[in-house]
């Protein structure tokens, strides 16, 4: 355990890969809008971690704009969390420089991410792959954070952000907070995919996941593909997973008196479940339109999104050179 006691602050990074869905928002995105209120709070589009998979860069501006206008339709707002890209805060890669002479070779090819992109791309194990979660450290540190709001996902980062911090302490001074995953109750809410599998996701089959992009037919598409069967044959029977991952997307979105009529409509056994899937894509459509629109006119207005990405990066750099400064004279590069 290091000496340093834990801030208050929050630090966490958003890959700008793909657009963003429902499993985004009620796992993450949420909790940062919550956050923002309670915390000081670092929220990062992480265009350069993008680079160790996707060393194309044509497409990054307008993905970056893109998950910037997301986040901000969600509620995430630039006026209350610091809300940045990574690439404009150079001082990152000074400190993932410090930080790589603490990171040894066997812990990072031990890394399960690392092991995984590797198997998918055998041609680019590229050097900054392996150090992934060193500038994932240097990300969180930077602010000096103790709270990082990521999924399970993320935990081995952290662990290993953890031992990284407790070395540098060790060898050089006292300076950083151990960092951890840090989240609200998040196992109650459930946000399955529509084909009555897994969870929502980027995934291969985007008939199942509901994008804030998606206009109201393909949502409406989307909702009514979902699998369901005859209904229940037996009062009060066990629902079926793909049926209660139905009422667990219900539960995001539907009110409560809706959600009690169907559910005493499944125990009876009188369920109708086309009603059942046109109540929920007409809520859904209510839910997701207003985020797209806001999403649009962000997207449409090329000077408001420049001048977020200034102010973030102007708040970002402020606090990274606070603790370059203290990290420079803790490892005695300060010759004058
Ligand atoms: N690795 C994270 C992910 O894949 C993204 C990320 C980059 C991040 N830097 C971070 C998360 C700092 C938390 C803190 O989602």
């Amino acid at each position: 355990m290091s000496a340093i006691i834990p801030s208050n602050i929050v630090m966490s990074g958003i890959r700008p890969t793909g657009m963003v869905h429902l499993g985004n928002y009620f796992g993450a995105i949420r909790n940062y809008v919550k956050m923002q209120d309670e915390f000081e709070c670092y929220f990062m589009v992480a265009d350069l971690h993008s680079l160790t998979t996707h060393p194309e860069t044509a497409e990054l501006k307008r993905n970056v704009r893109r998950v910037l206008a997301e986040n901000i339709a969600c509620g995430l707002d630039p006026n209350k969390a610091t809300f940045y890209c990574q690439s404009h805060v150079y001082e990152t890669g000074e400190l993932y420089l410090y930080l790589n002479m603490l990171a040894y070779k066997g812990e990072l090819e031990k890394t399960v991410t690392f092991k995984d992109k590797a198997r998918q791309h055998p041609e680019n194990i590229n050097a900054g792959l392996l150090t992934y979660p060193v500038l994932q450290t240097a990300d969180i540190i930077m602010h000096r954070a103790s709270l990082v709001p990521v999924g399970k996902d993320q935990e081995q980062h952290l662990e290993m952000a953890r031992n990284f911090v407790v070395r540098f302490n060790h060898r050089y001074g006292e300076i950083f907070p151990e960092p951890r995953a840090f989240n609200y109750n998040q196992e109650l809410i459930k946000v399955p995919g529509l084909d009555g599998s897994g969870k929502m996701s980027k995934s291969e089959n985007n008939m199942s996941t509901l994008y804030f992009a998606d206009d109201n037919d393909t949502i409406k598409k989307k909702v009514m593909k979902a699998l369901t069967d005859g209904g229940p044959t037996e009062m009060n029977s066990k629902k079926p997973d793909y049926i209660e991952n139905i009422f667990a997307l219900m539960k995001l979105v539907c009110k409560e008196e809706v959600i009690e009529k169907f559910e005493s409509d499944f125990n009876n056994c009188t369920i109708r479940y086309g009603d059942l899937k046109k109540q929920l894509a007409e809520d859904m459509i209510n839910f997701i339109t207003p985020v797209r629109e806001k999403t649009n006119d962000i997207l449409a207005n090329d000077a408001y999104l420049i001048e977020v990405m200034e102010k973030g990066a102007h708040k970002a750099r402020e606090s990274a050179r606070k603790t370059m400064d203290l990290v420079r004279n803790a490892m005695g590069l300060n010759y004058f």
